[in-house]
């Protein structure tokens, strides 16, 4: 069934985020359209939502399985001040893991630096991409996918990494309840991230990854070591087997055997 844009409407708290929405079937990746939306200058706080993606990507270029009808893809156009850019990187997958909660009692994880988690799963990514010229941001676009109603066995390629609410909870969900859910969490982070820290405690305190023995990998690079904590703007502290330590912006973490 396609999702219901009333019953959206109807759960929504927000003041700017989400009263505009680009709804579409089918489209090659939701970042692909807001993108374009944002250069043509889309109101801070449009979403472009689609039913199906037929070139849903995640990070790192990877494929984002994205069958119709099922899931949540969206992107979020926003234009935050340069200085709330790094912030959306927590806001995203914390207003995801706390709109799962609020709608399924599932109680998700985090995997540094995005990545939502359900009993070691993946249920939720997010892709972040913006455009920045001098010192202003002209937009950032913030995708998450969430795996909602999939039968996840019907992908076996992920069956084993992923995982779907409908698979945790053996019975569908609202998409509608869950998107407003989302979009009412990640205004209310990111207008209180600048009274404070309490997101970036947050999702702090459901990361899996600290304590850890890790591998992180950027492109050719590859560190090794604890995850020993994270700092304010989200960047991963790694203390090395010689015991210096390293600060990592970004990368895949893979557990060390
Ligand atoms: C990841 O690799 O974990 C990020 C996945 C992000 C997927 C979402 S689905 C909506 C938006 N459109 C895309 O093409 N990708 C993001």
């Amino acid at each position: 069934m396609w999702l219901n844009l009333a019953k959206v409407e109807e759960h929504l708290s927000t003041r700017f985020v989400g009263r505009r929405i680009v709804y579409l079937t089918s489209t090659t990746s939701t970042m692909d359209v807001a993108r374009q939306g944002a250069e043509a200058g889309a109101p801070d706080g449009t979403i472009v939502f689609a039913e199906e993606q037929t070139k849903g990507r995640g990070r790192f270029d990877r494929a984002w399985v994205s069958p119709s009808g099922k899931n949540l893809y969206l992107t979020l156009v926003i234009r935050p001040p340069l200085g709330r850019l790094r912030s959306l990187g927590i806001i995203a997958p914390l207003a995801v893991a706390l709109a799962v909660e609020d709608s399924t009692g599932l109680r998700p994880r985090i995997k540094w630096p995005n990545d939502v988690l359900i009993d070691g799963r993946k249920l939720s990514g997010v892709l972040i991409e913006s455009e920045i010229s001098g010192s202003a941001v002209q937009y950032a676009l913030v995708g998450p996918g969430i795996n909602v109603n999939f039968d996840i066995e019907q992908s076996p390629e992920i069956a084993a990494i992923a995982t779907s609410i409908k698979r945790e909870l053996g019975r569908e969900v609202s998409r509608e309840e869950l998107l407003a859910a989302f979009l009412n969490h990640f205004e209310a982070l990111y207008e209180d991230a600048p009274k404070g820290d309490a997101a970036f405690q947050e999702w702090r305190s459901r990361l899996d990854t600290l304590g850890r023995e890790v591998c992180v990998t950027f492109g050719d690079q590859l560190y090794e070591g604890t995850a020993e904590d994270v700092d304010r703007d989200g960047n991963l502290i790694l203390v090395q087997p010689d015991g210096s330590r390293r600060i990592v912006e970004a990368g895949e973490v893979t557990l060390r055997a």
